[in-house]
């Protein structure tokens, strides 16, 4: 393989550097291009554009693989837990025993968060969406750790900053919740492990505790593993370029909550439910909206369908798919919904419009109806991708601060008005 590409233009030839990863994937490197030749490259939404190179995670669009930090996503769902799993991907080894210890307790002993936030949440009102209340909140984790603003503090102070923001996160989501639903708020209790702690705040009160289901829980950290890390997606693109103007980890992670909560991105799997509703609202045909996701005059699009990398399967709507099965029969939960998800699937599979545009299940698909059938409300569908992503957006922040990538600026191509003269309101 040639390690240079030549570009001719106008008359001149321009030696073009190509990098190369560790699973041979291969890059132009433009950096130097528009200094040689004055030219730029522009592609919107970046569908040929690489941002950076990482050594985070591996993902195969065409032959569907997925691996943080080396490992098949299918071993660490089904071997893993959601706190390993952070670790391994936030440092970039999976745990020894005694980091796992240290590790885990330092998340359990800062779950809990000032009083002040009380009042913060007091001040949404009660139809206030979770995803915009979350990312209010993890901004202000910055008033209350003011050190948290420097970004070039030790490792050992940014260690700290990470531990809070994964420890604190199920809390305020919680809490979020029980604000919008008008109940009493419910402190972490430090015995219980991740998942059960949060099922523990959102579905318990002060008064009686909550039997934690073990197969809730242990179908909870399934999906945290499976939303943990995916690459440079457009939450995880917003993180890196919010953090590389040398904003803080907290201010990063709370713009992408807000790139997450999209319905393109993170904000499908509550459109998914939302639309497979719409479908058994509206007698259960799915030919009738295969047609409408295929009618271009129809801004009507199958939620839960396409993905810009995935060309095949999304290694993670498989696993998900079986675990939705697992779960709801283990709960003895008949949602029809799931029948409506499954029937949309096998006739959009076998459609040409969907196989020509290689458009699958994503994760979003049927993440929905096992939140659902978890008890998680739709509109906190999202809450939990954000809870899962963390670790992602966490280790690609602290990668691009390690290698001290320069600000995120991109070009443009100019096409307004060339230049014109002033003219007083009299003369217009
Ligand atoms: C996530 O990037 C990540 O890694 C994201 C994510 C992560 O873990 O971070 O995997 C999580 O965001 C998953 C995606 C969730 N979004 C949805 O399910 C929303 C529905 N999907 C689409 O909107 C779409 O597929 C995207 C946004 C996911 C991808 O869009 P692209 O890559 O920009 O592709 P496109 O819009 O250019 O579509 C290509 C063609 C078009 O048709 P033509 O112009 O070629 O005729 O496919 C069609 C589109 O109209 N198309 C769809 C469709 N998705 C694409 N048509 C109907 N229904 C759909 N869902």
């Amino acid at each position: 393989m040639s390690d240079f590409a030549e570009l001719h233009y106008e008359g001149n030839v321009y030696k073009l550097p190509v990098v190369t990863g560790s699973e041979e994937e291969r890059a132009l490197d433009i950096s130097k291009l528009r200094g040689q030749s004055g030219l730029i490259t522009i592609d919107p939404g970046y569908k040929n554009t690489g941002s950076t190179q990482s050594a985070i995670t591996f993902l195969d669009g065409e032959k569907g693989i997925l691996r943080y930090r080396g490992y098949p996503i299918e071993q660490l769902a089904e071997k893993s837990t959601f706190l390993e799993v952070a670790y391994l991907i936030i440092f970039g080894e999976l745990p020894t025993q005694e980091e796992y210890k240290q590790w885990s307790s330092d998340i359990t002993y800062h779950t809990l968060i000032h009083e002040d936030f009380k009042r913060i949440l007091e001040g949404f009102p009660s139809n206030a969406h979770p995803m915009g209340v979350l990312s209010s909140l993890v901004t202000s984790l910055t008033a209350f750790y003011p050190e948290s603003l420097d970004p070039t503090r030790s490792a050992d102070e940014v260690r700290m900053n990470i531990i809070r923001l994964l420890a604190k996160m199920p809390t305020l989501a919680a809490w979020a919740y029980k604000n919008e639903i008008g109940q009493p708020i419910v402190y972490p209790k430090n015995s219980l492990d991740y998942c059960g702690n949060f099922l523990r705040m959102m579905f318990g009160t002060p008064a009686e505790d909550l039997d934690i289901d073990p197969t809730v829980a242990a179908a909870l950290d399934k999906l945290l593993i499976l939303h943990a890390e995916h690459e440079q997606n457009c939450s995880t693109s917003t993180v890196r370029i919010v953090g590389s103007s040398h904003a803080s980890l907290y201010a990063s992670v709370s713009a992408g909550i807000n790139a997450l909560w999209g319905p393109l991105h993170g904000g499908a799997n509550q459109a998914v439910i939302d639309m497979l509703e719409a479908i058994k609202a509206d007698g259960g045909s799915v030919d009738k909206y295969l047609a409408k996701a295929k009618d271009k005059e129809d801004p009507f699009r199958l939620m839960g369908f396409g993905h810009r990398v995935y060309k095949n399967f999304d290694p993670r709507a498989r696993i998900i798919k079986k675990a939705a099965d697992d779960v709801l029969g283990k709960l003895g939960v008949n949602d029809p919904v799931l029948d409506i998800a499954k029937k949309l699937e096998m006739a959009a599979l076998e459609d040409e419009y969907f196989v020509e545009r290689k458009l699958y299940p994503n994760v979003d698909f049927y993440s929905g109806i096992i939140y659902r059938a978890l008890g998680i409300p739709t509109n906190m569908f999202t809450v939990m991708f954000a809870m899962g992503r963390l670790p992602g957006w966490v280790a690609q922040w602290r990668e691009m601060r390690s290698n001290n990538e320069p600000i995120g600026r991109p070009r443009q191509v100019y096409t307004g008005e060339n230049e014109r003269n002033y003219v007083s309101i009299d003369q217009r």
